[in-house]
């Protein structure tokens, strides 16, 4: 073995070769299959880019109805599941609980799917999708104390996440064609994202020959942290915060200047985006767009613009190459909408788990080597036993 290079955190290596997402941080392009994410964004819907990125082509007409048919056929979840469901505290993270309940769908599920065989793969794309959708909205309902709904499958797949959501027993859910439309596109948002922090545990799970499930529910765990995924709650307490101390933004952006402070702006600043992030342009007009729709007059708005603005003046930040990442604004739509903040990394999960199922399915498809990354030891060398009376 030659010398080993040590790159914390990756910064600087390419763990594979992938046909799934082009992304170029100094321009601030986002690509789908050679698709730019803002015309994906504006003119595809999320289920034809979830067959986009999990397959390789947009689909023609009749492969996209019969993609939603199939997702639907596996909207049922075993009712065992459901006694998983209710052992969790009310009180408990949805990111955890679904993890937990991606996790166990592998026990209902055992049979590994054979990669090789076109078909079993275009069923667990299609149960994955199903499923998962499911359960991630079972998180909420149990943390509200409501009963569990059923997918309606004379209605959309984003659609019914609303209804899934948010249906009541006394009074039909009336749906607000604006929140479906704007919610799609935030799926689509947030779809792929290359080999980031979730997509890569994903891949280096997988790459273990671990179940789909059991490499989603891995993905789930790490797009839960605040650095990552976590961040569109973040920034709405942070938000929040700042409006309850009576909205000085100043004191905030010093405070994220701060190295003694481990304090951090919040939807501030990218790993590969080093002059603005595409997907933070988009939402940014959307949080505008959706909050004028709906007639929603939110200070947390006007609170989120005054801090860009500030940040985006100053030296430290522009030094630095931060800018706002797509978890700034999102979360802000979400809550005009009426999603509640713990919910908010629940939706980014939600709107990644194409772009991990087409990461999983590209890996084994390449038949890709284990991961494991190799170290440099820097403990102790070789000492002798002590016996325990003797320490
Ligand atoms: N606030 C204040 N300083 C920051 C921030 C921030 N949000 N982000 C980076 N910095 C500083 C950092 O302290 C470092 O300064 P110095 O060079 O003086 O040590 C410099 O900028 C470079 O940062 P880094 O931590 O080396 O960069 P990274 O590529 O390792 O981290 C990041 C990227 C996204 C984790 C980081 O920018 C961050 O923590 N941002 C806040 C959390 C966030 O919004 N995450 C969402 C990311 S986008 C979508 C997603 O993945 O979900």
């Amino acid at each position: 073995t030659g010398a080993i290079t040590i790159d914390p955190g990756y910064k600087n290596s390419g763990s594979c070769k992938s046909e799934i997402t082009f992304l170029d941080g100094e321009e601030g392009i986002l690509r789908y299959r050679g698709y730019s994410i803002e015309e994906l964004a504006d003119k595809a819907d999320f289920l034809e880019v979830s067959f986009l990125l999990i397959f390789g082509e947009l689909p023609n007409k009749t492969q996209l109805e019969k993609f939603e048919t199939d997702i639907r056929k596996y909207t049922l979840v075993n009712e065992e599941m459901k006694t998983i469901l209710e052992g969790f505290p009310k009180t408990a993270h949805p990111m955890g609980v679904l993890s937990a309940l991606t996790s166990a769908l592998t026990a209902f599920n055992p049979k590994p799917v054979n990669v090789d065989n076109e078909n079993e793969l275009y069923d667990a794309v299609c149960k994955t999708m199903g499923k998962f959708l499911v359960i991630a909205t079972w998180t909420y309902r149990r943390r509200m104390g409501l009963p569990l709904n059923y997918y309606d499958n004379t209605k959309g797949y984003v659609e019914n996440f609303m209804r899934l959501m948010f249906e009541i027993p006394t009074e039909p859910y009336k749906m607000d064609k604006r929140i479906v439309d704007a919610l799609d596109k935030l799926f689509i948002l947030h779809a792929d994202h290359e080999q980031n922090c979730s997509t890569s545990t994903v891949r280096i799970v997988g790459s273990s020959h671990a179940g789909l499930f059991a490499s989603i529910s891995a993905g789930v765990s790490a797009l839960w942290g605040p650095l990552h995924g976590g961040a569109n709650q973040a920034v709405l307490e942070m938000l929040q915060e700042i409006h309850d101390n009576g909205g000085d933004v100043e004191k905030f952006v010093l405070k994220a200047k701060d190295k003694e402070d481990p304090f951090r702006l919040m939807g501030f600043g990218h790993r590969v985006y080093k002059n603005f992030d595409p997907r933070a342009t988009i939402i940014k007009k959307a949080a505008d767009d959706v909050l004028d729709a709906l007639g929603v007059d939110d200070p947390l708005l006007e609170i989120a613009k005054k801090l860009e603005k500030v940040a985006l003046e100053d030296e430290y930040f522009k030094s630095r190459n931060l800018y706002p990442n797509v978890d700034f604004y999102s979360g802000i739509i979400y809550r005009a909408m009426g999603i509640p903040v713990e919910m908010f990394t629940v939706l980014f999960a939600i709107g990644r788990l194409p772009g991990w199922i087409a990461q999983w399915k590209e890996m084994r498809s390449n038949k890709e080597p284990i991961g494991r990354p190799r170290q440099v030891y820097m403990g102790h060398t070789l000492r002798p036993f002590k016996e325990v009376k003797d320490r």
